[in-house]
């Protein structure tokens, strides 16, 4: 990915900016490496309510509450179509890894998934309490076919 300001310091700073104002700090790290993800979750351990992480649309099984009070999840998933890749048409995203030459995505169709988590906080403190997976799918509930 492009280079950015270091997102610790920066998100360490953003951070003592609004807890000046709430205990009730959701963290989206957009991100790619699982390294990263967890690191600014301990990094901010005890600091915010939530550390989760989004852009692989592969929702993983690590949720958890760490030590401190913050809720943590390496990646939150994909809301979208299930049959694609990644959301978009298979044959699109095969064509371009098969000849290495641009092709224009389109959204795939067919079976839609929701992937979301649940994290209970206590208002108070700002420390989560709990937090769980959701993966739905289109005509079959929570568990996926
Ligand atoms: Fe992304």
């Amino acid at each position: 990915m492009q280079e950015l300001e270091d997102p610790f310091r920066v998100g360490l700073e953003e951070v003592e900016k609004l807890r000046e104002e709430t205990p009730l700090i959701f963290v989206d790290v957009h991100a790619e490496a699982t390294s990263e993800k967890m690191a600014l979750a301990w990094f901010l351990d005890g600091k915010v309510s939530a550390v989760l992480g989004t852009h692989t649309h592969v929702q993983t099984a690590d949720e958890r509450i760490l030590p401190g009070g913050t809720a943590y999840i390496t990646d939150v998933g994909m809301t979208g179509p299930r049959d694609g890749i990644i959301g978009m048409e298979r044959e699109e995203v095969i064509q371009r890894f098969l000849t290495q030459l641009p092709v224009r995505f389109q959204v795939a169709k067919g079976t839609a998934q929701l992937d979301a988590v649940l994290v209970e906080v206590d208002e108070q403190t700002g420390k989560a309490l709990a937090i769980q997976r959701i993966h739905l799918v289109e005509g079959f509930g929570e568990m996926d076919p």
